[in-house]
């Protein structure tokens, strides 16, 4: 049913580059329900950090104070300035003939203070004009409510460690059921709160308190009620009269053991439930609650230092049953893959995420590199991941929200082509021999953007952005040309170079 492999003509397509054509061949093909989309983010690409009554995000204040955090020292005061260029970017979007587009909307550009009592007018103008510029060309909105913009005035209350925030991403959760509902086709409340607990809690994003193995679990403690509570409050307020649903991105790197030995195994069993279990298993098992692993590790481990509880907080059997089960469909980040070893370190005094993990993580040097350190090209950890996601959570309903590739600047982006090839062959075996049930992929990203702690050194886009540009001018990578190939036709196109 899902797999249609066909012959093809072959097809000679001019492009800029001169250089690439399609050649006659078999060729793999997705349904014709399959869905292509395209991501970004709003700290990342809209700019206009102060403009209309927008408040400042913990990464606005992070970047303004700690220059030098950021590799090339740069903010996203402007960035791709979405916020100005928008309809160019759907422009970009039409072009590449995506079905929807995955963005973000920034908590404070619509609740300046990060509480609903004030809400910004502009900020609803903004992300109707996007959703209504959207759906007049057959793109349908698939929005992020928490891409890792938290308003600042929360940050000073503790952020994400501090339990109340969960009420309050309630309240701006409700604000953008009431405002966009009906024109948006998927919610995710969240993206990653793997990467924004460990980095920004436990690491050097914004807000950089650098406190793992405590303030990572209190974060991520506190995303997964905050949740759980959107969306039972969605399934209150909202279900009756919206055709939508709500979902979450978790990411999920493959961790494959290191050595074919039984304790780099365990290690990488034990590394895949705390890396995506942690935040998974809550919601997609079927008994709930963290996964039994991680809550003995760090229970053991925590009192073996000294700490009268664990630092790993306890839910509630109501908070439990809440969490279990919240979600309409997974949305799955992955990018690439791990090797991991069983730790022969000590345990120390001082708490911190790798050793309640207790593997060593690391990457083969042979495999391919992108322009990121942490990203090699490993699409068969792609298929691993689905099939692990399919066994451990009986199958879920499962979009790709974000794959892709950074490389040097510069349109002619075979080897961009090269990776996106790779992953979709990798996620078609997986959905028409393994079937796992996956009805989307998404590309991150459709342009060039600020890339977090690498500034604009790392490019992700399939149309490049000139940063230095007065209006950061967009133009198209060779990988455009491919990626509208496979949105259109759901086919990938074969490429000789
Ligand atoms: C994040 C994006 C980021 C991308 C590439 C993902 O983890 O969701 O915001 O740009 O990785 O680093």
């Amino acid at each position: 049913m899902y797999s249609r492999i066909v012959i093809v003509f072959t097809l000679f397509v001019a492009l800029e580059a001169g250089s690439a054509h399609y050649v006659t061949q078999e060729r793999v093909c997705f349904p014709e329900s399959f869905q292509f989309g395209v991501a970004t983010a709003s700290y990342q690409i809209e700019g206009a950090w102060n403009v209309s009554g927008k408040g400042e995000s913990i990464w606005d204040s992070y970047t303004h104070m700690y220059p030098e955090r950021i590799f090339d020292h740069k903010t996203g005061d402007v960035a791709a300035d979405s916020y100005h260029l928008f309809k160019e970017d759907v422009k970009l979007m039409v072009k590449l003939g995506v079905q929807y587009y995955r963005f973000s909307i920034s908590w404070p550009r619509i609740l300046p203070n990060g509480l609903s009592n004030e809400i910004n007018k502009d900020g609803i103008r903004y992300y109707n004009e996007l959703m209504d510029e959207l759906i007049q060309n057959n793109i349908q909105p698939m929005v992020t409510m928490y891409h890792w913009d938290l308003p600042k005035s929360l940050q000073e209350l503790g952020g994400w460690t501090n339990p109340i925030i969960a009420d309050y991403f309630v309240d701006y959760a409700r604000v953008l059921f009431n405002n966009f509902g009906n024109k948006v086709s998927a919610w995710l409340t969240f993206n990653e709160p793997l990467s924004f607990c460990q980095g920004g809690y436990g690491g050097l994003d914004a807000p950089g308190d650098q406190a793992s193995g405590f303030e990572d679990y209190l974060c991520g403690h506190n995303v997964l009620r905050a949740h759980g509570m959107v969306y039972r409050m969605y399934q209150e307020e909202f279900e009756a009269k919206l055709l939508t649903s709500v979902g979450i991105t978790l990411d999920f790197s493959w961790l494959e053991p290191a050595m074919e030995s039984l304790e780099d195994k365990i290690a990488a069993e034990t590394a895949r439930q705390f890396f995506f279990g942690w935040f998974a298993h809550p919601i997609f098992s079927s008994i709930g609650d963290y996964p039994q692993i991680m809550r003995k590790r760090i229970d053991s481990i925590s009192k073996k230092q000294g700490f009268h509880r664990s630092r790993l907080p306890y839910f509630t059997t109501e908070e439990i049953e809440m969490i279990r089960g919240s979600a309409d469909f997974l949305g799955l980040n992955h990018y690439t893959t791990y090797l991991v070893a069983k730790s022969k370190k000590k345990i120390s005094s001082e708490p911190s995420f790798a050793a309640d993990m207790g593997g060593i993580i690391s990457q083969k040097s042979s495999w391919p590199k992108s322009n990121s350190t942490w990203l090699k090209v490993v699409p068969w950890g792609f298929r691993l991941s689905l099939n692990w996601v399919k066994r451990a959570y009986n199958n879920p309903l499962v979009v790709i929200t974000e794959n892709g590739v950074s490389l040097e600047k510069g349109l002619l982006d075979k080897r961009r082509i090269e990776y996106i090839d790779g992953y979709l062959k990798a996620l078609h075996t997986a959905i028409t021999k393994d079937h796992c049930n996956v009805y989307g992929y998404t590309y991150w990203s459709l342009i060039d953007n600020f890339e977090w702690t690498r500034g604009y050194s790392e490019r992700f886009g399939l149309y490049q952005v000139d940063f230095d540009s007065p209006n950061k001018t967009r133009k198209p990578r060779i990988s455009s040309e491919y990626y509208a190939r496979v949105a259109r036709t759901k086919c990938l196109p074969i490429w000789d170079f």
